[in-house]
């Protein structure tokens, strides 16, 4: 009898997966009493929707079973632990007002020299309006694998030393996605839940420009240590910081600091420093805001040809200036975390 009900709940479709109850894994134990059934179900589910499908679902198909005549659910609710992504010490979210500023190339080259100092690094791409960072570190188009170990969870790829995961490596490369609210909201979700990170120093998040959905699920979801705004030295770029930063502060995220990117220019044959923008903008702003200052990026076109051949400077070229750069950015970074206690 138990196991004729066992056959019977392979056949039950779990709502909106493209397999059985039994191998959602949700079915604790069946307790035939005479010619009633007793299932006892134990669940992480959190829509009603889908507990409600299954209370109709379940009992129809075990009726069908010979000697069954009433079918009995025992749902049990598991509570998730609330911290999400208790193995992952700091999240840091880098963000900047407007694209185009090198928000994705810091958030890459900060990951790289932190990784560098022994820590061990995450980069989450959550950019899904411009997911640049598959090119960025060289792993465009190669697919996510299944986590062996947890089969409903995704591995990251190491490139680098540091794990790296991006919706650039989940959806066709071109895919003109339009998103919207609550499709972020899911996306960001899946990439701190159903992401095997592993033990984690850093999660260096980079998201999109401005201060939408993306922002607001992270900040829901997890504990985010602190925020980076990445700033370009000229004047537009100041008002779009000053919303980046006040959209930290409402969701009581602390602000680690600015960066100022592109900031000046050292000329590769004689060595001469050219302030093409407005250098010390950002610096200005963050002693304006009573933020911290983490460091001034030169231009250099090394920094874009790395971008855009999949090796970051801060490993192609690790003793430039640049480079170096962007270890002082790492390690200021490690200090103001430091600071926070
Ligand atoms: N310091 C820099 N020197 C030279 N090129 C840079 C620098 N920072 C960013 N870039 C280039 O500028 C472009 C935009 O940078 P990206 O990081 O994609 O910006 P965002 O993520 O803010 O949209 C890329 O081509 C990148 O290689
Ligand atoms: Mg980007």
């Amino acid at each position: 009898m138990k196991e004729k009900i066992l056959d019977e709940l392979k056949k039950v479709f779990y709502p909106g997966k493209t397999h059985s109850v039994l191998e959602e894994g949700i079915i604790d134990d069946v307790v035939v009493e005479g010619n009633k059934v007793v299932v006892k179900i134990k669940t992480k589910e959190k829509n009603q929707a889908v507990i409600d499908m299954l209370k109709r679902s379940i009992p129809m198909s075990l009726k069908k079973v010979d000697g069954v005549e009433d079918v009995e659910l025992e749902i049990e609710k598991v509570v998730e632990e609330k911290e999400k992504v208790a193995n992952i010490k700091h999240v840091i979210a880098t963000t900047s007002g407007k694209g185009g500023v090198g928000k994705s190339t810091v958030s890459v080259n900060t990951a790289l020299a932190l990784a560098k100092f022994g820590y061990k690094v995450g980069l989450l791409d959550a950019d899904i309006y411009g997911p640049n960072i598959p090119t960025m570190m060289g792993i465009e188009g190669i697919p996510v694998t299944l986590d062996p170990d947890h089969k409903d969870k995704i591995l990251p790829i190491v490139k680098y030393g540091i794990k790296v995961l991006s919706i650039g490596n989940l959806v066709p490369k071109d895919a003109a996605i339009i998103w919207r609210g609550p499709l972020i909201n899911q996306a960001i979700k899946q990439f701190l839940e159903d992401v095997s990170w592993g033990e984690l120093d850093f999660l260096i998040v980079d998201l999109p420009p401005g201060t939408g959905d993306a922002q607001l699920t992270l900040a829901q979801e997890t504990k985010v240590t602190g925020g980076i705004i990445v700033i370009t030295p000229q004047n537009v770029a100041m008002s779009d910081a000053a919303k980046a930063n006040d959209f930290f502060k409402k969701l009581k995220i602390p602000v680690l600091g600015v960066i100022e990117n592109m900031s000046y220019f050292i000329c590769p044959n004689c060595g001469a420093r050219t302030d093409i923008f407005d250098h010390g903008g950002a610096r200005k702003f963050a002693e304006q805001n009573g933020l911290g200052f983490l460091g001034e990026i030169p231009i250099d076109v090394e920094v874009r040809e790395g971008g855009d051949k999949g090796k970051p400077i801060v490993v192609a070229n690790p003793t430039s200036p640049v480079a170096q750069a962007f270890e002082d950015v790492a390690r200021n970074i490690v200090e103001k975390i430091k600071a926070l206690g």
